[in-house]
């Protein structure tokens, strides 16, 4: 292997000998013999705290994501694979969990996992309310067991951890919010250590307020004040952020929870990025698809902090890999991708 490979190689790892080999190219001075061997033993520091290989638990949606275009098989759920795109941009990988998975399968696949996302669709109520208030439940026990167990549910699976932690089947309220690029209204502590917002880059975090960067896609959410007069919800959550509708009321659109690692976000992250349907109006601009970028960064990195390493071979066998996405996108509408399990 010449001097150059040797560089490219060790490009990602430690750009200072990289620098120095150039510096010695060109000025013709010395080989950095001795600061490579230094610095690859350096390359393996890691942070014994933190997993390297961590899994997302996601929570498949009834039906086959594409109004039956795709299948109309009993009992046929889906996962949009932009989520999974989300997840793996991010730097994990994805343990599917089925709506109709028994209750006992389900214990199984958590504890696979490092965190569980719940996704955006239509489904309110019977098994798949049933089976999200479980994993969302046990996810919360994980975290009273001593582990950091990261939730992260998004539009509809957003609204549903905020019924299930209120109590209340009615507490959400209507807002105009279908198909509405939109900006979000920062709360005080919305990069505060540990939040979604932590580690946006600052022209980001700016742009957010000013700029329609994330994508609402809803017709239910909650106000401010709605929320902060549930004792239930007040004492879990913390605003991140808000948002307005399309007739300037105001509904929360990312909240936090303040003892749990839960976030919840009414925008859709993963579409920025990861979604082409033409009605939908999803930005794509290379500011709205950082906006994927760090909020997946942000999402693994609580999962990262997930101390349970299961069997290797028991997580592979259960991978998303194990099953492949199909394209429903031809129609110029719904999601681009869906992985199916019938
Ligand atoms: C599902 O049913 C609908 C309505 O009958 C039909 O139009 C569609 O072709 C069916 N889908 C498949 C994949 O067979
Ligand atoms: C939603 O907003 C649009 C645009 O402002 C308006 O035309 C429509 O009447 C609103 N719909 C509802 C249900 O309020």
């Amino acid at each position: 292997m010449g001097n150059d490979s040797v560089c490219r190689l060790f490009f990602f790892l430690a750009l200072s000998p990289c620098l120095l080999y150039a510096i010695s190219q060109d000025h013709h001075i010395f080989l950095p013999t001795d600061s490579l061997s230094s610095s690859a033993a350096s390359c393996l520091a890691t942070d014994p705290n933190l997993n390297y290989k961590p899994v997302i638990g996601i929570l498949s949606h009834p039906g086959d994501g594409a109004s039956g275009r795709l299948s109309n098989a009993t009992g046929v759920s889906y996962i949009a694979a932009s989520y999974v795109k989300f997840v793996e941009s991010g730097g994990a990988r994805v343990i599917p969990l089925l709506y109709n998975d028994s209750p006992q399968t389900l214990i199984k696949k958590l504890d696979l996992v490092n965190g569980v996302l719940f996704t955006g669709g239509w489904a309110t109520s019977g098994v798949y309310l049933e089976t999200l208030k479980n994993v969302f439940e046990k996810a919360l026990e994980k975290n009273d067991a001593g582990d950091h167990f990261p939730t992260f549910a998004i539009n509809l699976g957003g609204n549903l951890v905020i019924k299930i932690v209120s109590e209340l089947t009615d507490i959400l309220e209507t807002f105009n919010a279908s198909s509405l690029p939109s900006s979000l209204q920062l709360g005080v502590n919305a990069n505060a250590e540990g939040s979604l917002f932590e580690r946006f880059p600052p022209d980001l975090l700016t742009q957010l307020e000013t700029n329609c960067l994330v994508l609402h896609n809803h017709r239910y959410a909650i106000s401010p004040s709605k929320l902060q007069n549930n004792a239930n919800l007040a004492s879990f959550f913390e605003i991140l952020t808000t948002s307005k509708d399309k007739d300037d009321k105001t509904f929360v659109s990312t909240a936090r929870g303040k003892k749990y690692p839960v976030t919840v976000s009414l925008w859709h992250p993963e579409k920025n990025a990861f979604e082409w349907a033409t009605s939908l109006k999803a930005p794509h601009t290379e500011d709205a698809v950082r906006v994927t970028q760090s909020t997946a960064n942000f999402f693994v990195r609580e999962a990262r902090k997930s101390s349970n390493t299961p069997d290797a071979q028991e997580v592979r066998d259960n991978l998303i890999y194990n099953f492949k996405p199909t394209y429903g996108g031809t129609a110029g509408k719904g999601y681009d991708e869906v992985y199916l399990f019938e």
